[in-house]
């Protein structure tokens, strides 16, 4: 077969739902984001997640190839002209080890289908949201920490994010910093809306200010001490939970201990959970 050279590959996009990537952004070994052009159909709400993915590599007797697809949290809001995604690197992992290799004009297939429960409409009106991720699960907050409702509905947003080292912190904590110049939010929130964040972040193998799970520094109370805040209740707290499926499901149980339920687009509730999804 005669390789394609990457001139002709972009004057005629070969792959189906292509779209082109515009920025990539390396944050550890482990760790890094892109951006890419927005389908104009695309309409999403902060918080749901899309397949997107790149050709493998063509099967070995047929010379056919099939797309690599993986579920990815949209991770910039639903107003933004482009898409952001952050997403983990794993060397041998089908979609990562290649997608990792990404760069400015590469083109990558993007199905324009976006589902997920991590949406305002599955919970009930409260005072105070709480987002818990782990890792990547960090994503979908990166869109609704940009999303003007989650301001307009609550009076208090909380964030935590337990991660194995501190520079898996970067992304988030750059996130965080970068409300505060947010002109769209300044402007339709009002100044100095960014101090209804409350950001709590976590490590559990590298000295960093707050070493610890989540789950366990809110089990001793520590967490709420920190944040001057009371334990979750149903009558003023909602939740969103994003991060590795043990994280998940005990943070699950904790809340129904906290008398929370769970809820779904067709029956909002008190809280909602979506894994970070792993390659
Ligand atoms: P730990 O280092 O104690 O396993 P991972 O990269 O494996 O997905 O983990 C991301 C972060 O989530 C790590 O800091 C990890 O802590 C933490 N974590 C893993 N499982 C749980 C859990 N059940 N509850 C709270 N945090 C967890």
């Amino acid at each position: 077969q005669t390789p394609v050279t990457t001139a002709t590959a972009k004057a005629v996009p070969a792959l189906p739902d292509a779209q082109t990537v515009t920025e990539v952004k390396h944050y550890t070994d482990r760790l890094f984001s892109f951006r890419v052009t927005r389908p104009a159909s695309l309409r999403f709400r902060s918080g749901e997640f899309v397949m997107i993915g790149l050709m493998g590599d063509p099967h070995p007797e047929t010379g056919k190839q099939k797309p690599l697809l993986r579920a990815y949290s949209i991770a910039s809001p639903s107003w933004d002209e482009e898409l952001e995604f952050y997403s983990i690197k794993v060397q041998d992992g089908p979609l990562t080890s290649k997608l990792q290799h990404i760069q400015p004009g590469d083109e990558l297939i993007l199905k324009p289908k976006p589902v997920g429960t991590l949406v305002h409409d599955a919970l009930l009106p409260g005072k105070r949201i709480w987002f818990f991720a782990t890792g990547t699960g960090f994503a979908p907050f990166a869109s609704l920490l940009r999303e003007p409702q989650t301001y307009e509905d609550y009076d208090e947003i909380i964030i935590t994010h337990t991660c194995r080292e501190v520079g898996e912190l970067t992304y988030g904590r750059d996130l965080i910093e970068s409300l505060k110049h947010d002109e769209l939010l300044n402007e339709v929130i009002g100044e100095g809306f960014w101090k209804k964040i409350k950001y709590y972040p976590t490590t559990t193998r590298e000295e960093s200010p707050k070493m610890g799970r989540i789950t366990d520094l809110m089990k001793s109370g520590e967490a709420f001490a920190d944040l001057g805040v009371p334990p979750l209740n149903p009558e003023s707290d909602r939740a969103m939970i994003c991060g590795n499926l043990a994280f998940n499901l005990e943070l699950k149980e904790m809340f129904e201990g906290y008398g929370l339920e769970e809820g779904a687009n067709s029956k909002p509730a008190h809280y909602v959970v979506e894994k970070a999804f792993l390659d």
